[in-house]
């Protein structure tokens, strides 16, 4: 295997990996290269949602040939810790004015989206010329239809996921794929 993978893969937890390092790599390259076409002569405000999009942001950015910013927000849903309600807290706002600016959403992975649709109308009240959305995972669960996904790395199944940023309790963001997290209750 020509990746990192085989010493992550000692816990009980993980059931099986999803997207191997190397299949992360190769999208990634693609939707770099995807995006540097789309904002020729223009500069990108990338926008990271913390804390699951930061492998995600630092990989894809490498990725892109055009000029870019950085910027991050965190957000916490209201309601319990799997089901998100759509009602979201900001725990820490950009830096960035946004207005006039060519704004790129770097997100993790999108699940019913109400996160993100409360996030769009948020960001788009601060007029940026454009507002686009590119998310590394979306899944089959999504039902904030009136999303406009321009960027999507795969779509996956209604399977819990951790690494490459994505967490259980904090852990597992270090992994350098994605796994289908299962609690072995073994
Ligand atoms: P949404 O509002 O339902 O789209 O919730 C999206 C948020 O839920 C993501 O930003 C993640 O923080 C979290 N989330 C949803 N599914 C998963 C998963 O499979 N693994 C880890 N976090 C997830
Ligand atoms: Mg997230």
């Amino acid at each position: 295997m020509n990746d990192n993978s085989a010493k992550h893969l000692n816990d009980p937890n993980l059931s099986r990996i999803l997207i191997s390092e190397t299949v992360l790599r190769d999208r990634i390259a693609e939707i770099g290269a995807q995006i540097s076409h789309d904002y020729a002569g223009r500069e990108i405000l990338m926008v990271g949602v913390l804390k699951g999009a930061f492998l995600f942001m630092a990989d894809l950015a490498r990725e892109v040939t055009v000029p870019v910013q950085f910027d991050f927000m965190a957000v916490s849903s209201y309601g319990s810790a799997t089901k998100t309600s759509g009602v979201v807290r900001i725990l820490k706002d950009l830096d960035i004015d946004l207005a006039g600016r060519d704004v790129l959403i770097v997100e993790d992975i999108i699940d019913s989206g109400l996160t993100l649709s409360y996030l769009l109308r948020n960001l788009k009240s601060r007029n940026p010329s454009s507002l686009t959305i590119c998310s590394l995972l979306v899944k089959d669960t999504i039902v904030a239809d009136e999303l406009d996904l321009k960027y999507v790395g795969f779509n996956i199944p209604n399977e819990f996921v951790v690494g490459y940023g994505l967490d259980v309790a904090e852990r597992y963001r270090n992994l350098p794929f994605i796994a289908i997290f299962q609690e072995n209750q073994g």
